[in-house]
């Protein structure tokens, strides 16, 4: 196992970086940030064309450049209410339609799996913009924009060959869509699909039939293509342990991808940018300065370059790209670029539905405290009955939601065991599996990684918090096997904890054990474990996007 985990050594990246010693790519990585990051070099001229381009400007590049204008790019503020105009919305109606529910478009059947209690894609207007606004109306930074409602000619002249290549991979997701709407309406007349590793059954799934079946049209089909651009380890590299694990897990494992990885970007049905937000923290970022923008010119920069190289970024305006991070600043920073805010898949830890985030669009990543490598250590717990602790929490004092757990709930009552630190000697891991319940409040941002410990040690998690879009619950029926408490309900905690009867734990834990193996990092990745939800999470938002070639 050791052996093949990609995150312990470092490996190739499939541009040929494999066997340079530390040197050379120390040089080239110096060269980048030369050319790309130098703050002086570039933000006199940043400055100058974004503030005086409008923005109201909607040809794609202009409107690109305009979105990140104003405030934002040169933005010194942290609190994100600052200079968050990213959240500019075009329409883009004639480049694209997603979760269209008119005649022509896509598939609603498709948007249900997705997000069936969203509610959001029942509207019947035919035209419909590149992202709709997350149902709850937020107040933040991200999303105060003006909107903007008119036509916009956004396709740019393309060359015949290139659209027909691009027909026929929408020909195919196409096809991809109606087996899906066939699978979620023919559900309960069909016995389970066979596979060799698992078979996804019963009640902690929305609906198990069609996530197989659209898991396995994505294997057949979803192509990937990764940007080469870029040096580690900003780019092409992320951290493979801590909190932030999922983020360069994902990109390890992305590099080393052979089976929905293409190196033909025009068979691609979505683009990676592989960038690292919390390398960009490291490397680029000066610590206590508050000031993000170096990030965002990176990132702007990065789409810049890639935008000029290639046709793709122009073509859809970046709704087939997606980013992920699992660092708390990853919604922020994505601000940089417009289009990259509100057209592209977001893969972000920090789900928060009051920064933009949009369930139909964005993908919420899980956030995975990795110490090792060997995860099975982490892996596993007694039944209920060995559990006398009704719940268990223990954690910094920070963030909205935890001083109110405290509050409430600190040194109070032993069947309720609160605590911020815990005594020497008191291994956190044992709380864990001496409780039934373990709590799982936001913290500094909404994700917690307590909620995958809880799941890997069959403790079942109890996630407080609003605003919080949980991972794969487009799949998922988190209900089934977890509790989620709202802010306000916090008082109420044990009452609600203790309502749920011997026999209902019993069945939610065994289900908490069912979803384990779509939280499992394994290297390299297996079927069904977390790497391959994201895809997943990330094929269903392609499918509901179309792109249209020009007439
Ligand atoms: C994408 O659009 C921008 C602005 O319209 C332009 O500068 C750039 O060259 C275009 N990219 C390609 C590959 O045509
Ligand atoms: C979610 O975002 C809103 C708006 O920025 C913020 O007030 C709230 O504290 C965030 N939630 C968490 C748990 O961080």
């Amino acid at each position: 196992m050791r052996a093949t985990m990609p995150c312990l050594h470092g490996h190739g990246h499939g541009h040929g970086g494999k066997t340079t010693c530390a040197v050379a790519s120390c040089l080239a990585l110096v060269t980048f940030l030369v050319v790309v990051l130098d703050p002086r070099s570039r933000a006199s001229s940043w400055l100058l064309s974004s503030s005086s381009s409008s923005p109201r400007v909607l040809s794609p590049r202009s409107n690109r450049g305009s979105g990140s204008s104003g405030g934002p790019l040169l933005a010194t503020s942290t609190d994100g209410a600052g200079g968050g105009s990213g959240g500019q919305k075009s329409t883009g109606k004639e480049v694209l339609f997603r979760g269209d529910t008119g005649g022509g478009g896509l598939d609603p059947l498709v948007s249900s799996l997705v997000n069936s209690d969203l509610g959001d894609d029942d509207g019947a207007s035919p035209h419909v913009s590149v992202a709709p606004a997350p149902s709850p109306a937020p107040e933040s930074g991200f999303d105060n924009a003006p909107t903007w409602d008119g036509a916009v000619e956004v396709m740019p002249l393309m060359q015949r060959r290139r659209d027909v290549k691009l027909e026929r991979l929408e020909l195919g997701l196409a096809k991809a869509r109606s087996v899906i709407k066939e699978a979620i309406r023919n559900k309960d007349n069909r016995p389970p699909l066979t596979d060799k590793d698992h078979v996804p059954v019963g009640p902690v799934y929305r609906n198990a039939y069609a996530f197989h079946r659209s898991y396995l049209e994505m294997e057949k089909l979803f192509k990937i293509y990764v940007y080469e651009e870029g040096e580690p380890p900003v780019f092409h590299d992320g951290p493979c342990r801590s909190i932030y694990s999922t983020e360069g897990r994902f990109i390890y494992a992305m590099e080393m991808e052979n089976r929905m990885r293409t190196r033909d970007p025009e068979l691609a049905h979505v683009f990676f940018l592989p960038f690292s937000v919390v390398k960009m923290v490291k490397m680029i970022y000066e610590p206590n300065s508050h000031d993000m923008s170096p990030l965002r010119r990176t990132i702007f920069d990065y789409i810049d370059v890639l935008s000029t190289k290639y046709p793709f970024w122009n073509r859809s305006l970046g709704a087939d790209h997606f980013m992920l991070s699992c660092h708390d600043w990853g919604p922020y920073v994505s601000s940089a670029d417009g289009h990259l805010f509100s057209n592209s898949i977001r893969v972000l830890c920090n789900a928060n539905t009051s920064e933009g985030f949009n369930p139909s669009k964005d993908v919420s990543l899980p956030e995975i405290n990795l110490r090792s490598d060997i995860i099975d250590k982490q892996v596993g717990g007694p039944s209920a009955s060995h559990r006398p602790i009704l719940a268990f929490f223990a954690g910094g004092d920070h963030g909205p939601v935890r001083p109110v757990l405290l509050e409430h709930w600190k040194g109070k009552d032993s069947d309720v065991q609160v605590s911020e630190y815990l005594p020497q000697g008191v291994s956190y891991i044992d709380m864990m599996r001496q409780s039934k319940f373990c709590l799982c409040p936001s913290g500094y941002e909404v994700a917690s990684p307590r909620v995958v410990e809880a799941i890997y040690l069959e403790c079942v998690p109890v996630v407080i918090g609003d605003d919080y879009v949980l991972p794969f619950s487009d799949v998922l029926n988190w209900p089934a096997f977890s509790v989620r408490v709202s802010v306000t309900d916090i008082p109420d905690l044990k009452r609600i904890l203790a309502a749920v009867s011997p026999r209902q734990y019993i069945r939610m834990q065994r289900r908490v054990r069912m979803v384990r193996r779509h939280f499992m990092v394994n290297g390299p990745p297996r079927r069904f474990d977390v790497f391959h939800m994201i895809l997943h999470s990330i094929w269903l938002r392609r499918l509901n996007v179309r792109l249209h070639g020009q007439d």
